[in-house]
């Protein structure tokens, strides 16, 4: 099975299952037919899966009342929707840059892979507090910002350097929270998730060391290729976790420079 045949069945695809789809055997995925650069297009979604109107959408809740399973369904309903964006960006990326090098593609395969299993770990444990994945309304957050990806370092400088390194805060914030409310678990869960994100920027920080014009720093790179929707300040959250960002290869001065903005 071609790269690009897995991105299509998981664009193509509308419903859930269509997203977790991945060969048994990873062995049977063959680059050799990579096919034209395919503009962005929003995927498939089956009706439980649409995107909501902007009135529609719930306030996401206050840290303080993850200990309500209402409110623990709502936190991890959005967070199961970054992941499942995460996926239908990453197939897309298979598609759209058929020019990558080889390694930059199969690496992008590895992080589909994580991010289906973020997406089932989160949809089990909404089911788990009694909710339904699919049952709230969802934003388009990453869709928005799609179009203007036009290139593998501008996807890494939004994706992996911006949502997954803003994420080295978000993930470690929200399981102290849960876990202050005693949900051991699903602060175990985010836990899991914080160690493979690190994998994630870190395959952005290689990949934007080998893009990036060797003049420039690592953080000029990142900046001068951020688009629309996707400010240098999203890329922290509360509590800045400096050794989760050398663990994931940036200098220091990329750490500084990010912090002090
Ligand atoms: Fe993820
Ligand atoms: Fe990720």
């Amino acid at each position: 099975m071609e790269l690009r045949e897995l991105a299509r069945r998981i664009l193509d695809g509308g419903r859930l299952e269509d997203k977790y789809f991945f060969p048994d055997d990873p062995g049977v995925l063959a680059d050799e037919v990579r096919g034209p650069a395919m503009p962005w297009e929003p995927p498939a979604r089956c009706p439980e899966l649409q995107i909501a109107p902007r009135g529609e959408r719930l306030k996401f809740p206050s840290p303080q009342n993850l200990g309500d399973p209402e409110m623990a369904v709502r936190a991890l309903h959005t967070f199961a929707n970054h992941e499942l964006m995460a996926v239908e960006l990453m197939a897309w990326a298979l598609v759209a840059y058929p020019e990558a090098p080889a390694e930059f593609r199969a690496g992008m395969v590895r992080l589909l892979r994580d991010e289906q299993r973020h997406l089932r770990l989160y949809a089990d444990r909404i089911e788990e507090l009694g909710g339904r994945f699919g049952s709230l309304p969802m934003n388009d957050h990453f869709w928005r910002c799609a179009a203007d990806l036009t290139t593998p370092m501008k996807w890494i400088c939004a994706m992996n350097l911006t949502f997954e390194q803003g994420n080295l805060d978000h993930a470690p914030h929200f399981a102290e929270h849960f876990r202050t409310c005693g949900d051991e678990k699903t602060a175990e869960l985010l836990d899991v998730i914080f160690e493979d994100e690190i994998h994630h920027v870190g395959f952005g920080v290689r990949w934007l060391k080998e893009f990036k014009d060797p003049e420039q720093s690592l953080f000029e790179a990142y900046v001068e290729n951020l688009t629309f929707h996707n400010e240098p300040e999203r890329a922290r959250g509360e509590g800045y976790r400096r050794d989760a960002r050398r663990r994931a290869g940036f200098d220091e001065s990329f750490i500084a420079a990010l912090a002090d903005l």
